[in-house]
Order: structure tokens, then sequence, then C-alpha cells
């Protein structure tokens, strides 16, 4: 075995175990250096001492300065980065050593390959996260004016881009208008609207593909950019169509200040938000259209209603007021009994239709001038029952039949048509009942003449607990002491 001389040993084993070597002094001036890999020394070729190593150094674990780690004889890893003229960026794992009190010595391997694998990993999952979070944000919310704002701020902190925008289509004006941006300098958003085909946008939703300029400066379309986005001396511009169902939806732009060469991964999160953002703008458009819908019904389901109502007035020769204002004092007295909001429309519509039962009781009976006879006491009590048999079939009104249903059943159980008693009675029933002897005291009728607000008034204080829920009286005299025995201003 022949051994190799001294000189040719250090260097194997340097070139085997460091890719640069570092020679610095106290305070971290490169003394010396040994660029091992043939490839770095051509990279960092005559500006190495231009370099800041000594900034890097972890010298901070020792306040004692070098004389301290000298000292504590130890070998001091860390990880650092060094960047080329050209821009290159190379990750160095090192170790440092203390020579002497004024040299330390610095080995170190070229760890690029590993740092941009794991930094990239580290930016998929900040990617994957940040899409969750968008995720929900979609799938929890329909507001457009929160989400867009939400994918944009996304868009320039994970792929990342300096500024955004969402251009939503128009398609019945065909015409695109821009809903949110970010990272403009630009004090204001003009508000932009592009025709199809006009403007870098309006080229994307006509030819429904991305368009990519990476380098706008002397581009001649950029002559077809908006002031406010010359202003920003963006250089590199992407632009999206937003797609679904075969429809354009609006486009997603993103821009840059340099040029931007982006690799597969970028692009691929790119085209990802463009399809969370046409989920969004579908999701928003189904819903406006539901609910335009909906009102739409709601407007025709109660246009019947009152319809129905002035049918039922001009039999009776009632007002079709007096019927509003009953009405309203159940709704106002069912919500001073605490019931929940979305209920109330129910026992709105339950209080108007309350004896739409009475169109199948003849003329001869309902306005007859004097008591009924026990024949046509029979056939006046069949009215709830009619009324459920007309209202049944109206599956929008289901959640409105107890009242029309029940409202002549009495708290100790002598009322019709089912002898409920007490809380058997469904609340609302039991509210209104009230306000409807009340009102029905109170007016002319074809049997008698209208008693004063008080008698009426001392009648249900007598009735309470008989006919009436003794646990709603209470609140319906207050009431009516609020409102001075008038129903004439209880419109809610
Ligand atoms: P309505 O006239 O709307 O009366 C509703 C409820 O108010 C009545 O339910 C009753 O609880 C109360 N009420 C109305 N007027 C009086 C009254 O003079 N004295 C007392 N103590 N309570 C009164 P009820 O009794 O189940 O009657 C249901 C419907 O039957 C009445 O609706 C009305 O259309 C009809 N009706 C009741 N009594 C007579 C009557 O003597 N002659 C005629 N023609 N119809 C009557
Ligand atoms: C925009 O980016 O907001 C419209 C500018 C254009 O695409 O021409
Ligand atoms: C009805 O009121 O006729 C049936 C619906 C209900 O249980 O309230
Ligand atoms: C309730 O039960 O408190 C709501 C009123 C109703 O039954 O319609
Ligand atoms: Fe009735």
């Amino acid at each position: 075995m022949t051994a190799l001389p001294a000189d040719s040993l250090l260097e194997s084993i340097l070139k085997s175990s460091a890719d640069l070597v570092v020679v610095l002094d106290a305070r971290g001036n490169i003394l010396d250096y040994k660029l091992t890999a043939p490839y770095l020394a051509e990279k960092f070729s005559g500006e190495f001492h231009y370099q800041r190593i000594g900034e890097l150094l972890p010298m901070s674990k020792y306040p004692g300065g070098l004389e301290e780690f000298y000292q504590s004889g130890h070998i001091l890893p860390f990880e650092f980065s060094l960047t080329t003229f050209d821009g290159q960026k190379f990750w160095f794992d090192g170790r440092l050593t203390c020579l002497s009190p004024s040299q330390q010595i610095l080995f170190s391997r070229d760890i690029t390959k590993y740092k941009q694998s794991e930094l990239k990993m580290q930016q998929q999952l900040r990617r994957m996260t940040g899409l969750r979070s968008l995720d929900l944000a979609i799938a929890s919310n329909l507001d457009l004016n929160l989400l867009l704002p939400l994918l944009l701020e996304q868009a320039n902190s994970l792929l990342p881009a300096d500024a955004s925008t969402l251009l939503l289509m128009n398609s019945e004006a065909n015409l695109l208008t821009l809903a949110a941006s970010r990272g403009f300098h630009s004090n204001a958003n003009p508000s932009v609207f592009l025709k199809l085909g006009a403007g870098y946008a309006g080229q994307v939703a006509l030819e429904r593909k991305r368009i990519h300029f990476s380098n706008l400066t002397g581009n001649a379309q950029g002559g077809d950019m908006p002031s406010y986005l010359r202003g920003e001396k963006f250089v590199s511009y992407i632009g999206l169509p937003l797609i679904t169902k075969g429809r354009i939806l609006g486009v997603l732009e993103v821009f840059h200040s340099s040029i931007l060469n982006p690799d597969a991964t970028w692009l691929e999160f790119l085209d990802i938000l463009a399809g969370r953002g046409a989920i969004a703008i579908d999701n928003a458009i189904l819903f406006e259209n539901l609910q335009k819908s909906n009102a739409e019904l709601g407007m025709a389901y109660d246009s019947t209603i009152e319809g129905w109502l002035r049918t039922l007035d001009f039999r009776d020769r009632e007002t079709e007021g007096r019927t509003r204002r009953v009405a309203d004092m159940t709704v106002q007295l069912a919500l001073a009994l605490g019931v929940a909001k979305e209920e109330l429309i129910h026992i709105r519509r339950g209080a108007i239709l309350h004896d739409i039962g009475k169109v199948a009781i003849p003329d001869d009976i309902l306005l007859k001038p004097g008591p009924l006879t026990e024949d046509e006491w029979n056939i006046m009590r069949k009215h709830p029952a009619v009324a459920v048999e007309l209202l049944t079939p109206i599956s929008y009104l289901s959640p409105a039949l107890d009242i029309p249903h029940w409202h002549h059943e009495r708290w100790d159980g002598t009322g019709y048509p089912d002898n409920l008693k007490g809380e058997q009675i469904p609340f609302s029933a039991r509210v209104f009942s009230i306000a409807d002897v009340y009102d029905a005291l109170t007016s002319e009728r074809p049997y008698r003449n209208a008693w004063t607000k008080q008698k009426a008034i001392e009648y249900i204080k007598e009735q309470t607990g008989k006919l009436f829920d003794p646990g709603v009286v209470p609140e319906f005299l207050k009431l009516v002491h609020r409102n001075n025995f008038s129903m004439a201003d209880w419109r809610s």
C-alpha cells in the first residue's frame, strides 16, 4: 500500500467531505476559500469574495465572541444560502469550527437539491392548506363580495403573484366587469367594463383559453391595457377563463412586475384557483336565481291569499282591513310571546285565512240576523274542517293550517272541531282565538250589535282559563292597553 503524499491526502479528504471550505477571520471576513466542486467553482468564479458569509454565521450563540466559541471547542452546524450574480440560489449545510481565537473554518456541502424539494413540499402544503380554507369559505358562503377577494388573496400569497383581478361576465350585456382586485398600487379601482374581445381579459373570455404574456414591455398588445394598469408597470400577465357547464362566468388575471416563467405546479395551482372561482360564482348565481324565483313565488302565494280574503270579506260584509288587523294583532302577540321570527309568516297566513271555510256556509246561515238553530250550528261548526280541506292540497300553506283548523278550540276542551284541551291546542291557535273573539265582539254582526271595547275586555278576562289560555291573556291585555284598546293602529 502506497501512502498518498500529505497534500494529496488532505485534498482528497477535503473533496469528499465538503463542496466549499472557507477560512474566516474573527469578524467573519473571508481569508481563504476553496470550491472543491467544479460546478460551484464555475458558478462562483471571481465573485466569491463579495459574498457576505460572515453575516450568515450563527455567532449570536456565543455572546463572548470568537474567544468563547474557541474555548467551547464546539462544532457549529447551520444552513445558509448563497446567490450567484445571475440570481441562482445555492443552499449549503455548513459546519463551523474555531481553529484559533482569530480564525474559523467553515466546511459546507451543497444541499440545494434537497432544499429545493423541501421548499417545494412546504409550498405545496401551504397551497393545499390555503385551498382548504378557500373551499370551506365557498361551501359555507354565497357572498361573492367576500369570496372573490379571498380567492385573490390566496392567489397572491400562494402562487405567489404580485397582483390579481377577477372580472365577472354579464352574459346579458356581454360585458366583463371588474369584481375584485388585489395588489394594485393605484388608489382607486376604477370600474372596468370590457366588451368581449376587448383588452386582455376580453380576449380570454372570447377565446375561452389561457393567455400568457411573459414580457409585456414592448409588447404591441400592451396598448390594450387600461391606463390604470399601465401605471402599475406589470411585466407579466396570465389570464384564465372561468367556465362551468360550458358557460363563461368570468376571467381570473394574474400580474407580475418581473418576467414570469411559471413552473408546472404554479400553473396547476392557478388552474385550481380558477376552478374554485368558477364554483363560487356558479353557486352564487344559482342561489340568486333561487332567491328571485322564491321571492316571485312568495309574491304569487300572498296575492292568492289576498284574493281569497277579498272574496270572503265581501260575503261576510266585513272589511278587508278587519281581517288584516286581526292578523297583525295575532302576529304582534305571537312575537311578544317569543315565537320565532320565521314562524310569523305562517301565523300571519293562517290568521288571514282562518275563516276561509265559511265559503261553504250558505248565506241564509252566515247572514242570519238571529241565533242559529241546532242544525244550522252543525253546519257552521264545519267551517274549520272545510278550511283544512281547502288548504291541505296547497303545500306552502301546510305550516299555516293550525289557526284555520283549531281557532274555535277552547282551553277547557269545550270547543270544536276536536274538543282539544289546554296545550293540546296548537299555540298559534290559542293566541289567535283571543284576537278573533275580541275582534268579533267589537264588530257589528247580523245577529247583534258591536260590543264596547271595555265590555269585550271584561269578557276575555272572565273567560280566562275557560275559553282562553291563561298564559296568553295577560300579554294580550298588555298589548290592548298599549294600543289604547284600538285595533286601528296595529299594523306591524
Ligand atoms: P264570528 O262572528 O267571527 O265570531 C267568532 C267568535 O267570536 C265566536 O265563535 C265566539 O266565540 C265569539 N263571539 C262572536 N259573537 C259573540 C257574541 O255575541 N257573544 C259571545 N259570547 N261570543 C261571541 P263561535 O261562537 O264558534 O261562532 C263562529 C261563527 O258562527 C261566528 O263567527 C259567526 O259567523 C257564526 N255565529 C255565531 N253565533 C251566531 C248567531 O247567533 N247568528 C248567526 N247568524 N251566526 C252566528
Ligand atoms: C383588467 O385587467 O382589469 C382589464 C385589463 C385588460 O385585460 O385589458
Ligand atoms: C292541520 O292543522 O289541519 C294539520 C296540520 C297540523 O298538524 O298543524
Ligand atoms: C309554537 O308552537 O310556539 C309555534 C306556534 C305554532 O304552533 O304555530
Ligand atoms: Fe271561525
